[in-house]
């Protein structure tokens, strides 16, 4: 999901921890299935069995609770959603509840018909991934053969059906260089938005990250290259940039802060206040056959770590940017520290950043296609 900072707080998200923010947002991970072996995958290293997953019934009963929370978007996600037979039931059920629904897939596992009934059912828009310009390329990065032709006839299945669609691309030092070659071909999809996403290095990522780090002269071109294409697509197609968090002065605010703007669901229905938060075997999670929704969201102990600022420590505690970036992302500084709770090392604050900076440049003097370890689902 992308971070964002336009969470809707019902009172001060750094305030004491019964008054939490209303959740904008819910990013249901309904399967971790999943046909294809992204270097940079984000899910967690240990994956829920699908013995394991939540059931239509409860999946629904989640949804339930969340729209009376006041969650208006739900991202159904995976691994790849498609792979859960039910996910036309669980579209209708969203849309009869009134929520936003966004389904995130990678196209495979869908079929015109599919994406005909899931419109029929009400699904609002789709978010469908891409792993480079080309066949060639993004097959390998996927590892997955007759993937990218997949995805663009998927793509041509949901134009027809007149829903929305933006094309998501993570991208590294081994794709970055296809940047306009991306862009076209989300021109060419009809895509009213492209999310143009760097690699950010925990979980599976962070195996690879020597083989997917970009080099800073990647880095800046790709800026480039998105502020041109910004400017000649304007009313025609937006495009969202996250650049590099190694090669940054400030971090982003992940997530838009922790535990203030959304929650996820895993299959299993663990609830997490980020997707990669089970990166962090310091916190403890719940899940929705224990405890209900919303008693989770305002006090449960994953969500209460690091919610507002009072867990900060220097030098973030006295910095003017604390309400702004939060902080950072948790995941990264602890993938990267060990601890959590440090300022994300991306921030030039952090007295770890030049160790970060050091790395990353030594990262990406290795070859432009260096060998990575696909993801294994074993
Ligand atoms: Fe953000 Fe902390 Fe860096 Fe300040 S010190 S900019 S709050 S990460
Ligand atoms: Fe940034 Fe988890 S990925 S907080």
């Amino acid at each position: 999901m992308a971070a964002t900072d336009a969470g809707a707080d019902a009172t001060d998200a750094s305030g004491p921890t019964s008054s939490a923010p209303i959740p904008m947002a819910m990013l249901a991970e309904v399967t971790h299935r999943c046909p294809l072996k992204c270097p940079y995958c984000s899910n967690p290293l240990e994956l829920v069995r699908r013995n394991e997953e939540l059931s239509t019934e409860e999946w629904i009963d989640v949804f339930r609770q969340a729209a009376e929370m006041g969650v208006l978007h739900l991202h159904l996600s995976g691994g790849e959603p498609a792979a859960r037979r039910d996910l036309e039931e669980l579209t209708a059920a969203a849309s009869t509840l009134d929520l936003y629904t966004n389904l995130i897939t990678s196209g495979v596992g869908l079929t015109a018909e599919r994406v005909a009934a899931l419109v029929e059912r009400g699904l609002d828009h789709v978010q469908l991934s891409i792993q480079g310009a080309d066949a060639a390329q993004a097959n390998r990065i996927g590892g997955y053969r007759s993937g990218h032709e997949t995805k663009l006839r998927v793509a041509e299945w949901i134009r027809a059906e007149g829903v929305p669609l933006t094309v998501n691309a993570v991208v590294h030092r081994q794709n970055l260089d296809d940047l306009p070659e991306i862009i076209a071909l989300a021109e060419r999809l009809g895509a009213k938005r492209l999310e143009v996403a760097n690699t950010q290095y925990h979980g599976w990522a962070y195996v690879n990250r020597a083989a997917l780090m970009p080099t800073r002269e990647q880095a800046l071109r790709a800026s480039r290259i998105v502020d041109d294409a910004r400017t000649r697509l304007a009313g025609a197609m937006v495009i969202d940039y996250v650049p590099p968090d190694y090669l940054g002065r400030y971090p982003k605010p992940c997530m838009g802060g922790w535990a203030r703007f959304g929650l996820n669901v895993t299959p299993n229905g663990r609830v997490l206040p980020c997707h990669a938060a089970e990166t962090i075997p310091t916190l403890r999670f719940e899940t929705v056959r224990e405890r209900p929704l919303a008693a989770i969201w305002a006090d449960g102990p994953a969500f209460t770590a690091f919610r507002g600022t009072d867990w900060m420590p220097e030098p973030c505690r006295g910095c003017e940017r604390k309400e702004v970036d939060w902080g950072g992302c948790r995941c990264q500084a602890f993938a990267f520290t060990g601890d959590a709770a440090n300022t994300d090392p991306a921030c030039s604050r952090s007295p770890l950043h030049d160790e970060m900076r050091r790395v990353a440049e030594a990262d990406a003097a290795m070859p432009r296609d260096a060998a990575f370890t696909p993801r294994a689902f074993a």
